[in-house]
C-alpha cells in the first residue's frame, strides 16, 4: 500500500511550489494572536496521520469524472458549519442517514450512480462578511467556525486559538470514523433502506420514501430469488469534503504520496474554494491548484466568463476528467439569467468540468423576527432553474450542494411541514446558515430525482 511521507522529505520544487501561496494574498485567514503558538499547532499536525488516502482521492476524481460526463450524480450535503459539541454519534448518524435515504431517491428515481459525499469530518473553518461582530456596545472578532474561535459572545471565547486546529482534526478523525463504521459495516446496506427512516418524526416525505422503500424491497427480493449477488449493495462509498480555507490546517495535512510523489491535501477527499476566496491571484487557489485532490469552485452571479475560463486555467489546466467541479451558488430569481452564459462559453471551448447547484447560498434573507433563513420554495426554483439552463444548453446538470441536518430543527421556512417564521423561534440550531432538516431535505432529493428522470 502506498504510504505518505512528510512533505519535507519531498522533491524541493514541489514544496517550494506548495507554499507559493505564502507570498500571496490569503483573503479570510484569523488573526492569532500568537504566531508561535500556531507555528507549533502546525508542527503537531503536519505529524498526524493522513485522514484521507490517495488511492481513495483517486477513486473519487473518477468517479467525479462520471458525472461530469452524465453518467453518475453527486450529492454533497451537511452542515454550514459542524460544531464540535454535535460531532456525537447520534448527530452524525441522522446525517449519514439522511444523505443515504436521498441518494437512495436519487439512484431508484433517476436510474444513475449517485456519488456520496458529506460536507463533514472537516466542515469547521467558516469565511465571513465581517472581520468583527457587535453587539450593543460590545465588539468582538467574528466567530470563524469551531476550528478557530468560539460562538459565545465574550472575549475569551471569540480570540482565535490555534489548539482549535487540533480539536478540528481530532473531531473529524473521530466523525470519519463513524462514517466509515456506518458505510462499510452494513448500516448502508441497501436492504436496510426501510431502516433509515426510522427515527425521523412522521411527515409526508417520510411516507413517500417509505412507499419508494417497499418497492426497492420488492425488488431486491425479486433479484435475490433470481439468485443475485449482493455484495455491491452491501457497502456504499462515502466521500468527506469541506471549504479549504485555513491554511494553517490544510497546509500541514498536505503530504506527498510515496506512489507519484505529488503532494495529497489529506484534510478530505474534496476541497473547495468560495466564492470569498476564490481570486485568481490569491493564496487559495495558488495552493490548491498544486493539489491532486478534485477541487470545487463557488461561482456566485457576478462571475464572468473571463473568471471561470481562468480558473480552469489555473486549477485544471490539463482538462482532467473529474478534476474540477464548479458549484453555482446564483439565487433563485438569477440563475436563469447568469448561469447559461458560463456553462455555455464552457462547452463552446470543448472543456467538460461538473456542473453541480447549491441552491442555498444565493437565497439568504432576514425574518421579520431576526432570523438568517432560507425559503424552501427559493432553494426549489433555483434546482429547477439549474436543470431548465442544463436542458437547454445540452450539458448535463451533474449533482446538488446543499446545507442539511438530519435532525429536526427550522431554519429553513416552508415545505410540507410549512415552517414559518414563529417556528424558527423553538427551532433553530444552526451556528450559521440555515440548512434544510430531514424531511425538506427528503422533499428536495424527490424533485432532484423528477428532474434527473424528465432530463
Ligand atoms: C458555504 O458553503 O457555507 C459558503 C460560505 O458558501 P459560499 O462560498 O458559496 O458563500
Ligand atoms: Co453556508
Amino acid at each position: 500500500m502506498a504510504s505518505f511521507e512528510p512533505v519535507v522529505a519531498a522533491n524541493p520544487g514541489v514544496i517550494e511550489g506548495l507554499d507559493n501561496y505564502r507570498n500571496l494574498e490569503a483573503a479570510q485567514q484569523p488573526t492569532w494572536p500568537d504566531e508561535a503558538a500556531v507555528a507549533e499547532v502546525r508542527a503537531i499536525l503536519a505529524k498526524y496521520p493522513p485522514l484521507v488516502f490517495a488511492g481513495e482521492v483517486d477513486i473519487l476524481r473518477d468517479r467525479l469524472a462520471q458525472a461530469a460526463q452524465g453518467k453518475a450524480f453527486l450529492l454533497q450535503g451537511g452542515d454550514c458549519a459542524e460544531t464540535f459539541v454535535d460531532a456525537t454519534a447520534d448527530r452524525i448518524r441522522n446525517r449519514v442517514k439522511t444523505l443515504l435515504q436521498m441518494a437512495v431517491v436519487l439512484t431508484y428515481g433517476a436510474s444513475m450512480p449517485v456519488v456520496k459525499m458529506g460536507r463533514m469530518a472537516g466542515q469547521f473553518a467558516k469565511p465571513r462578511s465581517s472581520d468583527t461582530e457587535t453587539r450593543e456596545e460590545l465588539t468582538l472578532p467574528a466567530y470563524r467556525g469551531d476550528a478557530v474561535n468560539g460562538y459565545d459572545f465574550t472575549l475569551a471565547s471569540r480570540t482565535p486559538d490555534p489548539t482549535r486546529l487540533l480539536q478540528a482534526y481530532n473531531t473529524s478523525a473521530s466523525t470519519l470514523n463513524l462514517i466509515r463504521a456506518f458505510t462499510m459495516g452494513g448500516f448502508a446496506d441497501l436492504r436496510s433502506v426501510h431502516e433509515w427512516n426510522k427515527g425521523f418524526i412522521d411527515n409526508p416525505a417520510n411516507s413517500k420514501y417509505e412507499t419508494m422503500a417497499k418497492d426497492i424491497d420488492r425488488a431486491i427480493k425479486f433479484m435475490a430469488a433470481c439468485g443475485a449477488n449482493f455484495s455491491e449493495l452491501r457497502t456504499t462509498e462515502f466521500y468527506t469534503s469541506h471549504e479549504g480555507l485555513l491554511f494553517d490546517y490544510e497546509r500541514p495535512m498536505t503530504r506527498i504520496d510515496s506512489r507519484t510523489g505529488t503532494p495529497y491535501d489529506t484534510s478530505a477527499h474534496f476541497i473547495w474554494v468560495g466564492e470569498r476566496t476564490r481570486q485568481l491571484d490569491g493564496a487559495h487557489v495558488d495552493f490548491l491548484s498544486r493539489v491532486r485532490n478534485p477541487l470545487g469552485v463557488k461561482l456566485g452571479p457576478n462571475t464572468s466568463v473571463d473568471d471561470v475560463m481562468a480558473l480552469i486555467e489555473k486549477l485544471d489546466p490539463n482538462h482532467e476528467p473529474g478534476r474540477l467541479t464548479f458549484i453555482t451558488r446564483m439565487g433563485a430569481e438569477k440563475i436563469r439569467e447568469a448561469l447559461p452564459k458560463l456553462v455555455s462559453a464552457v462547452r463552446d471551448a470543448g472543456f467538460q468540468p461538473l456542473w453541480i447547484t447549491d441552491p442555498m447560498h444565493g437565497n439568504g434573507i432576514t425574518t421579520a423576527n431576526g432570523y438568517k433563513s432560507r425559503r424552501f420554495d427559493d432553494v426549489m426554483n433555483e434546482v429547477r432553474g439549474f436543470f431548465e439552463v442544463h436542458r437547454d444548453l445540452g450539458t448535463f446538470p451533474g449533482g446538488v450542494h446543499v446545507e442539511l441536518t438530519g435532525d429536526d430543527v427550522a431554519e429553513c421556512l416552508g415545505g410540507s411541514e410549512h415552517i414559518d417564521e414563529i417556528t424558527l423561534e423553538s427551532r433553530y440550531e444552526s451556528l450559521c446558515d440555515p440548512r434544510l432538516n430531514h424531511s425538506q431535505s427528503l422533499e428536495l432529493a424527490f424533485l432532484v430525482a423528477e428532474e434527473l428522470a424528465a432530463r
